[in-house]
């Protein structure tokens, strides 16, 4: 067993369309499954999808390929997005410039497969990949009912003549995940003669936050910070990327999930660390649990996360010591609360200290950019906007519904890479997984 390289994934929050089974629903067997599906798609309609209500327009308007190779100003895409444990799908109609596309969310779903990893501590590939190769023909039929496509003839290929082309996630994450999204568009694309696009899944997170409609100002530094990602990355124009710095060991969100597990936190340790951290922090106390923040004046812009977990772990055997304050030994709440505090403290600070480098070394940055499952931290995006304001920086982060992985980012980075270079519409090799992709 392999952990993801996106590590353990994360809940979406509760207004994104996300439909996880619990592993006892899942036992009922593959039938049972599906029907699950389809009652729990009963109760998601196209509001409770919003990503931001503001932006969605019902709207479905009659179904035309306006799509242009040349130079493209709308097009209605088709996301998959499989590269870990969640599957997802998307129709996207955008139009216009890059800086500021106008976009509608035509069709958006998603199914978690979280629970079914949990008991493995990360996430099971092989599981993973049948997982996806369930869910996908399910959430496409959905996700064009969404969009206003005809329903397709009982067992037959949904048909969808105006959507303009498919956009699939090829990597980085578990190779045998991407596969299967790959596979699918491919049959999908030859169905309906449509071009598949490859996309970057980091790439998603970056544009992620175009969905706020704010204008982008490039170059832009963009902080990635996932459960499998922790980098900094210059954008000097709309698919140039290069990579200034990023983990050499653990990524952030995996310590996060890490020290979690630790402290005895349910499942996904993410939002648990954060919720617990607030709650200390709120009471207005000194830390008095005060951490490593690693790298931090190490001259370059790469972290490491990996000795600021081992050092929760030797605090944590520390404090779990019998002794006459603790009775029997243990961490009472508050200890938990204030480990939490003080570890988030000290990979915040390593996060804000690191992205500020960057951003004055280069000189010329527009735009801050934050991305990924660990930008939904409700600390890391207070602290990196002080950050931002404080050198007159414009930041752009994405909703918090956002933040996690999802189809609609993956169709909007599709967008971003076809305007930029219509030329790649004609490409038509393969599309191999990378499960170790990288930007630039
Ligand atoms: O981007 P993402 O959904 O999947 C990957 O591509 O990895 O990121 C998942 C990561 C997990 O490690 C999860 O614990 C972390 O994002 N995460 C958080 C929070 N919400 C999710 N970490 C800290 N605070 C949060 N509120
Ligand atoms: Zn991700």
């Amino acid at each position: 067993m392999i952990n993801c390289i996106h590590a353990t994934g994360e809940a979406k929050p509760k207004n994104f369309l996300s439909i996880s089974f619990s592993a006892s629903r899942r036992r009922g067997g593959g039938r049972r499954r599906e029907e699950n599906a389809r009652k729990f798609f009963g109760f998601c309609t196209r509001e409770s999808a919003s990503v931001s209500e503001a932006r969605i327009i019902g709207h479905q308007g009659s179904i035309q390929n306006t799509f242009e190779l040349r130079s493209i100003h709308t097009a209605k895409i088709l996301s998959i997005e499989t590269s870990c444990d969640e599957t997802a799908v998307a129709v996207l109609d955008i139009n216009g410039e890059l800086e500021k596309p106008d976009i509608k969310i035509l069709g958006n779903t998603l199914l978690s497969q979280m629970h079914l990893h949990e008991k493995y501590g990360g996430v099971y590939p092989n599981l993973a990949k049948r997982e996806h190769e369930k869910n996908l023909p399910i959430l496409l039929e959905k996700t064009l009912e969404q969009a206003g496509f005809p329903s397709p003839a009982k067992g037959k290929v949904p048909k969808a003549e105006g959507v303009d082309l498919i956009a699939v996630t090829s990597g980085p994450g578990l190779e045998p995940a991407l596969w299967v999204g790959i596979t699918f568009a491919e049959k999908l694309g030859k169905k309906w003669n449509k071009p598949i696009i490859p996309v970057n899944h980091m790439t998603g997170h970056i544009w992620s936050v175009l969905f706020e409609g704010k204008k982008m100002e490039l170059p832009a530094i963009a902080l990635l910070v996932s459960g499998g990602h922790t980098e900094l990355v210059y954008i000097k124009d709309f698919e140039e990327y290069k990579i200034m710095g990023r983990t050499r060991d653990d990524a952030v969100g995996e310590a996060f999930d890490k020290v979690a597990r630790m402290l005895g936190l349910p499942y996904p340790g993410g939002p648990q660390i954060s919720k617990l951290a607030e709650k200390n922090r709120s009471m207005n106390h000194e830390s008095r649990i005060m951490f490593p923040r690693p790298m931090i004046n190490s001259g370059d812009l790469d972290f490491s996360y990996s000795g600021l977990k081992t050092a929760v772990l030797y605090k944590l055997r520390d404090l779990s010591q019998p002794s006459p304050r603790l009775g029997e030994g243990g961490l009472s709440p508050g200890e938990v609360e204030e480990m939490a505090r003080a570890f988030e403290d000290a990979a915040v600070e390593v996060l804000i200290k690191k992205t500020r480098k960057a951003i004055l070394e280069k000189g010329d940055i527009k735009t801050l950019i934050v991305g990924g499952g660990v930008s939904a931290n409700h600390y890391l995006r207070q602290e990196i906007k002080k950050m931002a304001q404080n050198i007159n920086l414009e930041i752009q982060l994405p909703s918090v519904e956002m933040t996690g992985d999802n189809a609609l980012m993956i169709g909007l980075a599709a967008y971003v890479k076809v305007k930029k270079d219509p030329g790649i519409l004609k490409n038509h090799a393969p599309i191999i997984a990378r499960g170790n992709a990288t930007l630039g």
